[in-house]
């Protein structure tokens, strides 16, 4: 093999690892299913959101004294805008924050509670949340319902199990 040869083998060998290890990269899935069943366990029994956003996260509230929260399926989030919502609420809006110490510092958009008139003030959540709290509710909403489109069947029976009332209008039979 001459000089020029070598080298040709060398590139290619390279660009095949390469191209190797972006597969691998690309296959790891970004979030666990540890992850999204422990976020599934927050969205449903720690925080709630579904007392504003409905189980679905579809904008129809659960809970018919909380203000309306959007639907959250129809915009493409991603997880860091929906990490910062969720951790800082909506200044000026009814979007309560779930980091205990937002706008204690300027962790939330850069500035501290009394920065806002109070009337713009965002309320802390009934339940704050962890980081980790948080990370695998992420991946939750970005595995289920985050521009999943209309709630199925098959989405009701996987959050409140086979033969569920709250599925019946979605066509379960009983
Ligand atoms: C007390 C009711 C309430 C609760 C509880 C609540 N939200 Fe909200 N949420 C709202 C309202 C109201 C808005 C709209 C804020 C605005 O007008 O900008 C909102 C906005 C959002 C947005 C931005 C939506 C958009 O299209 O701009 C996200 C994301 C969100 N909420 C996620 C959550 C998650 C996840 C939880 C649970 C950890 C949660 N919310 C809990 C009321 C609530």
């Amino acid at each position: 093999m001459n000089r020029s040869n070598f080298n040709r083998a060398v590139k290619t060998g390279i660009a095949a690892w390469v191209a190797a290890v972006f597969a691998v990269i690309m296959m790891v899935p970004a979030a666990s299913a540890q992850d999204v069943d422990f976020g599934y366990r927050i969205y449903k029994d720690k925080a709630e959101c579904w007392a504003c956003h409905g189980w679905a996260a579809d904008g129809l509230k659960d809970d018919p004294r909380s203000p309306p929260g959007p639907s959250l399926r129809e915009t493409a989030w991603d997880e860091e805008s929906l990490t910062e919502v969720i951790m800082c609420g909506r200044p000026g809006a009814l979007m309560p924050y779930h980091d205990k110490f937002a706008y204690t510092d300027t962790r939330c958009y850069g500035i501290v509670m009394t920065d806002l008139p109070v009337n713009q003030r965002p309320p802390m959540a009934i339940q704050t949340l962890q980081k980790r709290e948080v990370a695998a509710l992420v991946a939750y909403l970005m595995a289920t319902v985050v521009m999943a489109g209309e709630v199925t069947l098959e989405e009701c029976v996987n959050y409140w199990g086979e033969g569920a009332q709250a599925c019946q209008r979605l066509g379960a039979g009983g």
